[in-house]
């Protein structure tokens, strides 16, 4: 296939992904977006098998696919809803050491290295001259590939709570230890620019920027995760991007850049919606300890109540909203909260939901799950609408939501999610809290809504509990 007819699909694709991430800023359209964006990744994938860089054995390449094939299509039909996060945060990482290798690969190649350490088929795919732009692009995608590659790896640990996580903190003077690396890794890579026969250098620079990447991540927890996830999608993307120029191709630059825009874009949304600079995430005060204890927080305050007691308290609402979170998530109530909003509704009261914006583990959640459940979107109503009115709410259901309605947000400055926007569910009249224990949410601390004078708690797994609570409200 001629180059010019290649770079004519490489445009095609591209398009495909634009419109693709165009159809998924709304629910109605996310479903289309994604085909298209698929669509434009099979485009671009079929048509570089015919690019005359890539060598006519294609049995490496057919293997790789066969392999990448079915992992993932066993991961996309085993994994849980509510491990998404780490699942992104493991193709992050995956992304960039797959940059960190191809651009390896080509300086190897470029240096006439090539043969003997990479197989002829890989060889031949690569550029054959050291330019300096294939010298730049090869460091920065060194560079930031191992970034996201280490730093992926801690944010999966921490997402998927390995024990040994919770004991691994940042230490005191860390950040100096990080910009002491970072200076290292840009020296490196100028070594490497001005003399590249010195391969080993670029794995030097790849082991400084791993621990690099260890390093940034380790210190954030919190309620921070979610912008670390999103700043290194960004990453990968800005990795992959600079092995589009390693490569010259350009369908790799431009995909590279969209994830890295918006990556970024999304970052700075999350950092909007936690009322949080992006310095202050990654470079803030390590994460707080202190603060009350559980029992100071609890202890003899707690209340709680039945399923008949809070149908009970639906048959004089006029208005109810309810607040979901990680916990409907993990029990699957999504479906048990549409039939309890069909029979309210029915009875002329008005149901609305609060969604906050790092609900659940990833962004969107919630929205995704209800609309699952086919609650529609226009009762879904955002944090900035929502929070004005809750003194005009009966009754507030919170479903297995926790640090998204923690007060001490607004009360603690010494909190972990201190200033991070919340929705004012303990200002509505009487606050109803389905969860099965008392244990924290994500952040680790106890909440003074569930012992506030008008909560009341409806311990319990979600789903049993909505269950419950509909077939109360269906006898009451
Ligand atoms: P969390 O604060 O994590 O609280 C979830 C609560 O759900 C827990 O306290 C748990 O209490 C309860 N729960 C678990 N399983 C349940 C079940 N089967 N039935 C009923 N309840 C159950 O959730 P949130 O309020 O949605 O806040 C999200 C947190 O995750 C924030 O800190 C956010 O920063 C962080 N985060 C968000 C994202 C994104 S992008 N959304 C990504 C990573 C992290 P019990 O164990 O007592 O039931």
């Amino acid at each position: 296939m001629s180059t010019t007819l290649i770079n004519v699909a490489y445009l095609v694709a591209s398009v495909l992904f634009i419109l693709g991430l165009k159809g998924l800023t709304h629910p109605r359209s996310a479903v289309r977006g994604n085909l298209l964006g698929a669509a434009g990744m099979a485009v671009a994938t079929v048509v570089t098998l015919f690019d005359p860089q890539i060598s006519d054995d294609l049995t490496l390449v057919f293997a790789g696919l066969a392999v990448g094939t079915v992992i993932g299509a066993l991961l996309a039909v085993r994994i849980e809803m509510t491990a998404m996060p780490q699942l992104v945060a493991l193709f992050n990482g995956f992304g960039g050491i797959a940059s960190v290798l191809v651009a390896g690969g080509a300086l190897y190649v470029a240096m006439g290295a090539g043969s003997g350490v990479l197989p002829d088929a890989v060889r031949d795919a690569l550029p054959q001259a050291a330019t300096t732009q294939l010298l730049v692009a090869t460091v920065a995608s060194g560079l930031i590939g191992a970034v996201t590659f280490t730093g992926s790896l801690v944010a999966f640990a921490k997402l998927q709570e390995f024990r040994f996580m919770r004991k691994v903190n940042g230490f005191p003077g860390g950040q100096v230890v990080n910009a002491i690396l970072f200076v290292a890794s840009i020296g490196v890579s100028a070594v490497i620019t001005m003399d590249p026969t010195q391969l080993e250098m670029y794995w030097v620079l790849v082991a400084i920027a791993s621990v690099l990447g260890v390093l940034l991540v380790i210190p954030i927890g919190g309620a921070d995760m979610p912008v670390v996830i999103a700043l290194l999608n960004s990453y990968s993307g800005l990795a992959a991007s600079a092995t589009g120029f390693v490569l010259q191709n350009n369908v790799l630059i431009i995909a590279g850049s969209l994830v890295g825009a918006s990556g970024l874009i999304l970052t700075q949304i999350m950092c909007k919606a936690m009322n949080r600079s992006l310095t202050n995430v990654l470079f803030g005060k390590l994460e707080a300890g202190g603060g009350a204890s559980a029992d100071e927080v609890y202890a003899g305050k707690v209340k709680s109540t039945s399923a008949e007691e809070v149908a009970m308290l639906f048959d004089t609402a006029q208005r109810v909203v309810v607040v979901p979170g990680y916990g409907l998530a993990v029990a699957q109530a999504q479906h048990a909260v549409r039939d309890m909003t069909r029979i309210l509704t029915d009875r002329g009261v008005t149901v609305e939901f609060g969604i906050h914006p790092v609900a659940g583990r990833m962004p969107g959640h919630m929205n995704v799950l209800l609309a699952e459940a086919d609650i529609p979107y226009e009762s879904l109503l955002e944090m900035d609408i929502i929070n004005p009115t809750f003194e005009q709410v009966d009754v507030t259901l919170v479903i297995g939501a926790n640090d998204v309605v923690n007060p001490v947000a607004r009360t603690d400055p010494e909190s972990p999610i201190a200033g991070m926007p919340i929705l004012d569910v303990d200002k509505s009249r009487t606050v109803v809290v389905v969860k099965r224990s008392l244990s924290p949410g994500f952040a680790g601390i106890p909440n003074p809504l569930f012992a506030a004078d008008n909560t009341l708690m409806l311990f319990g797994d979600g789903k049993k509990a909505l269950i419950e609570l509909n077939q109360a409200l269906k006898e009451g």
